[in-house]
């Protein structure tokens, strides 16, 4: 099919854009899908308003499907959150996302960004590893699942140039 074509078949274009604190509702609901412990419409307001926090949304045609966060300090960032809506997942669009967010990131000065991740959080790993983010720590039982069971956790790290 053309590309246009595709596109709107597939329910429009993708595009990565800062987000406005008008999306807060939006993004909390992704969120919440996406969590165990989901951040709040308020969460997404105050962290919207925070100058030392970068926000993007992922949209397709008119829908936002997902979002990155992170907080910057110095010349060093770390990544909150990033996720998409789980009926658009599985089709590389988290990668777009993350590759634009840095690209923001290392506009405003970020040299080196930091992440933490479930260790058995597949689809993340694989996510990050393909955007050259590369293992640099590991934390024993940092996560605790609903259930009570325990996860560990592992620190990335990418520089940016
Ligand atoms: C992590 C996340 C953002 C990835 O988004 P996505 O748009 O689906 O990403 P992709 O389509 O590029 O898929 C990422 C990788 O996971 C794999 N994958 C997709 N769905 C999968 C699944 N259900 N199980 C295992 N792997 C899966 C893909 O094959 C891909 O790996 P590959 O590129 O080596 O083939 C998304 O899964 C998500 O929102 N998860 C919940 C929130 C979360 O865990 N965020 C990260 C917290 S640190």
């Amino acid at each position: 099919m053309m590309g246009w074509l595709s596109e709107l078949w597939d329910g429009g274009a993708v595009v990565v854009e800062p987000a406005t604190s008008r999306d807060a509702a939006i993004l909390a609901q992704i969120h919440g899908a996406s969590f165990y412990r989901g951040w709040g419409e308020a969460e997404f307001e105050r962290m919207l308003s925070e100058r030392n926090t970068l926000v993007h949304r992922l949209k397709k045609g008119r829908k936002i499907i997902g979002f990155s966060v992170s907080r910057m300090a110095a010349d060093e960032a770390e990544i909150l959150s990033i996720a998409v809506a789980p009926a658009h997942r599985g089709r590389g669009l988290s990668g777009k996302l993350l590759l634009t967010h840095l690209g923001h990131l290392a506009g405003r000065g970020v040299r080196k960004v930091f992440l933490e991740v479930e260790e058995n959080n597949e689809p993340a790993r694989r996510l990050y590893e393909r955007i050259g983010f590369t293992v640099v720590g590991r934390r024993e039982n940092y996560y605790r699942q609903s259930d009570g069971k325990t996860m560990n956790a592992l620190l990335m790290r990418r520089d940016l140039s």
